[in-house]
């Protein structure tokens, strides 16, 4: 055989296992259960709870709940039209609008209990499809099926919104890759107030702040030293905002901080407060959603303290701003 031949044949067959791949990749994954049986009995207290956790700890609301008015320092939610769904915004490096869907009864009115629980905890749809893991899905795999049927109680309580968004369209390989995502459920127990340590960790992971201040790859998994920060946000201002070092170093993270100013870092960023932030002075924006998690209770934050508190310190300045080029 000739080495032109040779090569034609080498290249047909790598083209045909590439084809095979994504075929296999279509058939096989995602790989999740079917949607548990599960049936929430809504009581007013399980909904306050809901409440608490999807607009404060979980900050579900940061992504799923319209802004008020755009571009406001942190985001100021329309509380009008909660879980209405939002356009989240490409990202100057991200070139695709990512739309968070709306999760009011209009939406979710004919998902199960457990349809919705395997969306939030698995990462796919009704119809098994795989959702985008902008949903941080991979991080509420662990969480406490009681904090996930408390949201759903809350969810099915809010007063229907009839919008429809256009669902977000990926460029390739994002579509294929995303189907390798989804997974089954670890769920944890939510530890108890009084084991401090594993409830701030239980919290550090469930409401996002590993994942944003835990540097990525361009695959979105956290690779980087966890919670050392540095990760960059494009703002839709032009200029960027890092996740900041929040180890204890004393000198480049927040060891020098006491309990009572790292809790009165949240408090200080309320919506009250982020919506007198002038737009221009907003164009040194964030994507840390301080006005969700200014709700949050002392205990919980404590509890977060407390857990930064044992992880490693380390020694990175991270320059958390930097504006858009001037004009
Ligand atoms: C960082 C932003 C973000 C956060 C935080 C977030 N979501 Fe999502 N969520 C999304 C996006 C984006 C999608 C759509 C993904 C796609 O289109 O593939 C989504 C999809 C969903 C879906 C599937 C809806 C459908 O119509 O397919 C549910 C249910 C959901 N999220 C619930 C929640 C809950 C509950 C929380 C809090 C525990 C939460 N989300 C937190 C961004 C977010
Ligand atoms: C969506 C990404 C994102 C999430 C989620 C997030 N952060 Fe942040 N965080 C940032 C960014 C970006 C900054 C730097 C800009 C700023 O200060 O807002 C920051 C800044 C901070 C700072 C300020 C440090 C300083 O030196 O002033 C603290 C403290 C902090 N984050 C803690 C947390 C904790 C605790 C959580 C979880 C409850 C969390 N963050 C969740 C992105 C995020």
């Amino acid at each position: 055989m000739s080495f032109k031949r040779a090569v034609l044949w080498a290249g047909a067959v790598i083209g045909a296992l590439v084809v095979l791949g994504v075929v296999a990749i279509f058939a096989i994954f995602p790989r999740v259960s079917a949607a548990p049986d599960l049936k929430v009995e809504a009581t007013p207290a399980l909904v306050a709870r809901g409440d608490y956790l999807f607009n404060h700890q979980l900050a579900c609301g940061a992504c799923h709940t319209p802004e008020l008015e755009p571009h406001r320092f942190s985001r100021v939610n329309d509380s009008a039209r909660i879980a209405a769904g939002r356009r989240m915004g490409g990202a100057p490096e991200f070139p695709t609008d990512i739309f968070a869907p709306n999760l009011t009864p209009a939406a979710l009115g004919d998902w199960t209990d457990g349809e919705i629980y395997r969306a939030i905890v698995s990462g796919v749809d009704r119809q098994g499809r795989p959702l985008f893991p902008v949903m941080p899905y991979p991080f509420y795999k662990s969480l406490d099926p009681e904090d996930a049927k408390a949201v759903i109680a809350y969810l099915r309580s809010l007063p229907p919104q009839p919008v429809t968004l256009p669902r977000t369209k990926l460029p390739m390989p994002l579509p294929l890759v995303m189907r390798l995502v989804p997974a089954d459920p670890t769920p944890e127990m939510r530890p108890g107030a009084k084991n401090e340590v594993a409830l701030g960790r239980y919290l550090a992971f469930s409401s996002s702040c590993f994942e944003c201040h835990t540097k990525r790859n361009a695959r979105g998994e956290p690779t980087g030293i966890p919670f050392a920060g540095d990760n960059p946000f494009g703002l839709p201002g032009g200029g960027v905002a890092r996740s900041a070092n929040i180890t204890p170093d004393a000198e480049t993270g927040i060891g020098s901080w006491t309990r009572a100013q790292f809790i009165a870092r949240f408090r200080a960023m309320t919506p009250e407060v982020a919506a007198k932030v002038a737009p221009e002075a907003s164009e040194i924006d964030t994507e840390m959603p301080w006005t969700a998690y200014s709700g949050m209770t002392d205990e919980d934050l404590g509890a977060i303290y407390a857990y930064l508190r044992t992880v490693p310190p380390i020694h990175a300045r991270v320059e958390t701003f930097t504006p858009p080029p001037s004009k």
